[in-house]
């Protein structure tokens, strides 16, 4: 089972927070490459940490840190993650574990978090699978709204679990053609 350590982002992990950022690959952020300047940045202006963000390694119990959790928007009911496995741990099944415990983590400390939401590109198929896997709902597809360099824009796909379906193990639906 993968478990959550906090990032001491100012502090003894800074390096390994920065490293980790600068060495791989997200082929579906906006931003696929990030240099030492930008997380350096992004670490000042409280993008990890801060009162509305907290970053987590994500632990196997054999391997060690496999991967990197952002959590955005703490203070507010509905918080957002940002799930980002090293390139190694990609395409194992870990992202499911991880959406789990995350998850589970975000219910468990915030009391006053009633949903929780994630976005990702339309063409992100292992992760809308993750979202899917995970038991959460697809909310919204924003056409053309994902910037993508030298390329049309793509949709984003908006995905949330309610706590109380994450309670109970259901995953509460809506009709979409509710005007019909
Ligand atoms: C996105 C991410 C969390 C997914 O986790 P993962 O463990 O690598 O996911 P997997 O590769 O096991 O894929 C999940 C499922 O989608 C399926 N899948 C993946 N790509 C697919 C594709 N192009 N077409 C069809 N199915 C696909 C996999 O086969 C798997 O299904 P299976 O278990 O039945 O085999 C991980 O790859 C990651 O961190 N990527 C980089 C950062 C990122 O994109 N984060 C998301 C931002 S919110």
């Amino acid at each position: 089972m993968l478990t959550l350590e906090k990032v001491d982002v100012n502090g003894a992990d800074r390096a390994a927070l920065l490293d980790f950022m600068t060495s791989h690959h997200f082929p579906f952020h906006v931003r696929s490459r990030l240099s030492v300047m930008d997380v350096q940045e992004m670490i000042d202006d409280g993008d990890f940490h801060d009162a509305e963000h907290e970053s987590h390694w994500l632990i196997h119990p054999e391997h060690g840190r496999i991967g990197l959790v952002r959590l955005e928007d703490l203070e507010d009911p509905t918080p957002l993650f940002d799930l980002r496995l090293a390139t190694s741990w990609r395409g194992q099944g870990l992202g499911e574990q991880a959406l789990n415990a995350i998850t589970s983590y975000v219910f468990g400390r915030f009391g006053e978090v009633t949903r929780f939401e994630g976005q990702t590109r339309e063409d992100n198929i292992a992760m809308r699978k993750v979202f899917e896997r995970c038991g959460w709902l697809k909310e919204a597809h924003y056409r053309e709204s994902w910037p993508v360099a030298g390329a049309p824009a793509v949709a984003s796909v908006a995905y949330a679990i309610l706590r109380r379906d994450w309670e109970t193990g259901t995953t509460t639906t809506f009709e979409w053609n509710d005007l019909d």
